[in-house]
């Protein structure tokens, strides 16, 4: 959702602010601001700058005079009141004596809200961050700075990341975290706070991950974390492991064809070190602790959203067949609100890329509190996900920063596979299974390159253009690659704003198929598996009623080449590793697709990468 990024030091702070805005707009990026503290001393008025739209247009309005070495800021992803100026963060009361910065949602800001107008309070933005400044505003006549930050953090009900300024202290920010994620970076003589290690990992790379319920205080050289009773913190630092590198587009013209280049050493990576080719095992150090526990399981529940919930319809269908555990998945919006059944013998499985997502993180924190032991497949390492599991996998897929997730759901069924083995291997796996998932994982990083060759991609591109006039898709699949149907279509609907829908084929001429005709295109995942044939009668009853036909094949089948109008190719794999094969083409359709109406695929209209608010 919003991006937050606060700095005190010695150095200007708008260029440090702005660039990390930068990094961190995939967050949300509708609108933005930023306030520079004043000083008193250098005669320096304090500064307040907003601009709608993405940071560059806040960036343009940034002049030399803004000198400031104290300030907060951030990128906006709409909640509460439209993408406009008065809406955009930092917010204040009339006085200016306190700035305010927030990512999440407050609950009960419309009663606190009209208690704060009853006592005369002005506001001026439709925002629900608003009556946060309010709040400790109003405090502040009885009570010091960080007493009435406390005592307004008690009264609000919700979500929240905060940064806060006050003027009497220009130097200090004040940070609050409940439920949407904040670090403190630690440098020398200056200090960060920010959503996400993004921003700060250019300055430094000794971070704190707050916790919910925590407050901080940051001066140039000083931290304090406290939590909500006041009794300080003590908290060694983590160290980033990401680079600056990876969180810039390499040459790329789009951090989502970058990510989607990087599918090889994803998979590697998230191999390194986990497969035991020889006895036909994965070793997960990340499960160790929960092992004798997740021998007990009698079933898997597996949680996630979007691209992290499809990831998780392949590990079902990997599970029941090789694992002998049964499995259900579902989105971690409707888990949390209806009344699953849980016990000791249930493991909640979340995946999740950033591990903030708040439907997931939900999901599992009910599953905890029923008993259930809670696993994660979670690829941003330290994020509130990875620590509030009881063990997990970390994907090491490496930042992702384009909102349609592309290398991460790679990675997750890259994970899911190590699952497999590691859970099969103590149930029914035999040792030759075993060793064949093995081997057929370690040859997917050169499979993945066959595909990712210019020659391939020119295809696909060419393919894209050839279908760019049409405004409705169908994709069908069935099987392990039923899922990849939905992600497909997931990814062309979320970066060209064209109507996609992913269907299983069996339930095609249960309806769907009512809207085939000539300019209603069909996308078949259509790959030389165990229900090969099925997918020929459904591409047939589709050419029956003249819908253009786009098919994902396996290489060599001609067969394929005679029913579809085009078909893109795909090396052989076992079956249940062949979505991470099959989805790359569907990637690269989606974005080609995207680029060639000219959209911004890295920050598709509407959406935010990370989703921090339900
Ligand atoms: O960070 P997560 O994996 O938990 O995110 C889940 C979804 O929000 C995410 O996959 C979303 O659907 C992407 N935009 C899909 O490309």
């Amino acid at each position: 959702m919003c991006g937050i990024v606060a700095y005190t030091g010695k150095r200007n702070a708008a260029p440090i602010l702005i660039d990390g805005l930068r990094a961190l707009e995939y967050r949300g990026y509708d609108s933005a601001g930023i306030f520079l503290s004043g000083n008193l001393e250098a005669k320096l008025p304090s500064k307040l700058v907003k601009a709608v739209g993405p940071v560059n247009n806040l960036a343009s309005k940034i002049t030399d005079a803004y000198s400031g070495t104290a300030g907060i800021s951030h990128t906006r992803w709409a909640t509460h009141g439209v993408p406009s100026k008065a809406n955009a963060h930092p917010h204040s009361d009339e006085s200016g004596k306190v700035w305010i910065v927030h990512n999440g949602i407050i609950e009960n800001y419309k009663e606190l809200k009209q208690a704060l107008q009853t006592k005369g309070y002005k506001f001026a933005s439709e925002t629900d961050s608003e009556v946060v400044a309010h709040l400790i505003v109003d405090k502040l006549k009885r009570l010091k700075i960080e007493q009435a930050i406390n005592q307004t953090l008690k009264e609000l009900r919700g979500t929240y990341g905060l940064a806060i300024m006050y003027d009497k202290e220009p130097e200090k920010i004040f940070a609050a975290r409940m439920g949407s994620p904040l670090v403190i970076g630690l440098g020398d003589g200056e200090n960060f706070i920010a959503s996400d290690p993004t921003p700060i990992l250019r300055h430094t790379k000794n971070v704190i991950y707050m916790n919910d319920g925590e407050m901080a205080i940051i001066t140039p050289d000083s931290h304090t974390i406290f939590n909500l009773d006041n009794v300080q913190v003590n908290r060694e630092p983590d160290q980033i492991e990401w680079s600056v590198e990876e969180v810039q587009k390499g040459g790329y013209d789009h951090f989502m064809m970058k990510e989607m280049m990087e599918a090889p050493e994803v998979v590697k990576n998230t191999l390194r070190g986990r497969l035991l080719v020889e006895d036909g095992m994965a070793k997960l150090g990340g499960l160790e602790s929960v092992k004798d526990r997740l021998r007990q399981i009698k079933r898997i529940i597996i949680v996630g959203c979007g691209t992290a919930y499809y990831s998780g319809l392949v590990g079902e269908y990997m599970l029941e067949e090789y694992a002998g555990i049964p499995v259900e998945v579902e989105v971690g919006s409707e888990f949390r609100y209806r009344k699953p059944v849980i016990d000791e013998g249930t493991a909640i499985l979340a995946i999740s890329q950033s591990g903030e997502t708040a439907d997931t993180l939900e999901a599992i924190r009910e599953g905890k509190r029923k008993g259930a032991l809670t696993i994660g497949i979670v690829n941003t390492v330290g994020s509130t996900i990875a620590r509030d599991t009881d063990a997990g996998v970390y994907n090491h897929a490496g930042p992702e920063i384009g909102v349609a997730s592309t290398k991460a759901f790679i990675s997750q069924l890259t994970a899911l596979a190590l699952f497999t083995l590691y859970m099969g291997r103590q149930r029914q796996m035999s040792l030759v299974t075993g060793k064949k998932i093995a081997e057929e994982l370690l040859d997917l990083p050169e499979k993945i390159k066959k595909i990712l060759d210019s020659g391939n991609l020119a295809n696909i591109k060419k393919i894209a253009e050839k279908y760019n006039k049409f405004e409705d898709f169908l994709y069908l699949g069935r099987k392990y690659n039923y899922a990849i149907a939905f992600e497909g279509a997931l990814k062309l609907k979320e970066i060209s704003y064209v109507h996609a829908e992913g269907c299983g084929a069996g339930e095609m001429k249960h309806g769907p198929i009512a809207m085939i005709d000539e300019n209603f295109p069909t996308v078949a995942v259509a790959l030389r598996d165990s229900v090969y044939e099925k997918m020929i009668s459904n591409i047939q009853e589709i050419k029956a009623r003249r819908g253009p036909v786009l098919a994902i094949g396996t290489e060599g089948d001609e067969e394929l080449a005679k029913l579809a109008d085009d078909v893109f190719y795909v090396p052989k794999t076992l079956e249940m590793l062949s979505p991470i094969l099959s989805v790359i083409p569907l990637q690269f359709f989606a974005y080609y697709f995207a680029v060639l109406r000219g959209l911004n695929v890295d920050k598709p209209r509407n959406l935010a990468k990370s989703v921090t608010v339900e």
